[in-house]
């Protein structure tokens, strides 16, 4: 008997989404984003988004139902971000898809995040090795995780940063320079018509001493300004200083997880989230895996950044292993350790 289809709804942040996929494979999806309204305020307003969930939610379920070619009568099971992110956010989320279980009669799983991200590349490159290396690089998140099954086993969780995300980095270092929010895709796009060896920024956490799978980008940040403040009065060479930042951020992602894939003898290196979108990011990866004779597997960008359908991914996974469903009281968990 072929298993159900799998509608996954993600709210975690500004990103409401809806998915479909059934035995790996997606089926259709869509996306609406409260990117905007947030862009006067250089972040996330929490408030704002919960909001924007509320109007999106429900239409975002009908485009991805629509995209599919599918009835709401043929969803099998309802797969949701229970957390980290933002509590107001992923409230909605959650109502969204209990009313939806309960009036469908269908299970309800409750998805970690981070899991979403991991299991985004599945549906374009197919089931992960046991084992995989991820790296995890979003606007809240930048780990070293050792993958086993998704489904079955944990996570381990071999490093994190110490202070902000690189997709933080990228979003902070783009106000500097006087870039729009989001700052990673427009430090991606300057960074094009820029020398990356036109400033010297550091390499944090990269010596001999230091951890091996922690990462530090405050210092970036902090160098960012430095060299912006040192331009005062003069027009700031934006392309060079994002072509610079991106380089270093770069270098430092790719540098520690090729050398964790060695240090473990794991074959297959996975980069995940909104980072992983960048395009310095995927051809450094590509480069360093080639040198050291690791597979890089990277989702394509639309499924790097937050969408509904790796949440789905997660549920098909958790409904053929025989997951036990969630309670239709589970709550939100907007700190969720992996
Ligand atoms: O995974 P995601 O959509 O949301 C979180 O879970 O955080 O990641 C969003 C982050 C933002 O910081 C955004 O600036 C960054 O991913 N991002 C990029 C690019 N596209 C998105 N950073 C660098 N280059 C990009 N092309
Ligand atoms: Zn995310």
């Amino acid at each position: 008997m072929k298993s159900p289809v799998v509608l996954g709804i993600e709210s975690s942040c500004d990103e409401t989404g809806a998915g479909l996929v059934r035995e790996g494979r997606l089926l259709g999806h869509a996306v609406a984003s409260s990117m905007d309204e947030h862009a006067r305020y250089g972040g996330v307003v929490p408030e704002i988004a919960a909001r924007a969930h509320v109007h999106a939610l429900t239409p975002v379920v009908r485009r991805a139902l629509d995209d599919a070619g599918l009835r709401m009568s043929d969803i099998g099971a309802v797969a949701v971000t229970t957390g980290p992110g933002l509590s107001g956010a992923l409230q909605v989320g959650l109502a969204g898809a209990k009313s939806l279980a309960y009036a469908l009669g269908v299970p309800l799983y409750g998805v970690h995040h981070l899991a979403g991200h991991v299991a985004a590349d599945t549906l374009e490159h197919g089931p992960l090795p046991d084992p995989c290396m991820v790296l995890i690089v979003s606007g809240g998140h930048t780990s070293l995780l050792l993958v086993r099954d998704l489904a079955r086993d944990p996570i381990a969780h071999l490093g994190d940063t110490l202070d902000d995300a690189a997709g933080e980095c990228f979003d902070k270092a783009a106000r500097i320079f006087g870039l729009p929010y989001p700052g990673g895709p427009a430090i991606d796009r300057a960074a094009r018509d820029g020398d990356a060896r036109a400033v010297a920024f550091p390499r944090p956490l990269t010596g001999a001493r230091d951890p091996a799978y922690a990462f530090s980008f405050s210092g970036l940040k902090t160098a960012a300004a430095r060299w912006a403040q040192s331009h005062a009065g003069r027009v700031l060479p934006v392309a060079d200083g994002a072509a610079a930042l991106q380089e270093a951020v770069a270098d430092v992602l790719t540098r520690k997880a090729v050398a964790a894939c060695r240090e473990h003898g794991v074959g297959t290196l996975v980069v995940v989230g909104g980072v992983a979108a960048n395009s310095r990011v995927r051809s450094l990866a590509e480069e360093r895996c080639r040198a050291a004779g690791v597979t890089l597997r990277v989702p394509p960008p639309r499924l790097c950044t937050d969408n509904g359908a790796m949440i789905a991914a997660v549920g098909d996974l958790l409904v053929r292993a025989g997951a036990e469903p969630a309670p239709l009281d589970v709550s939100i968990d907007p700190s969720a350790p992996l």
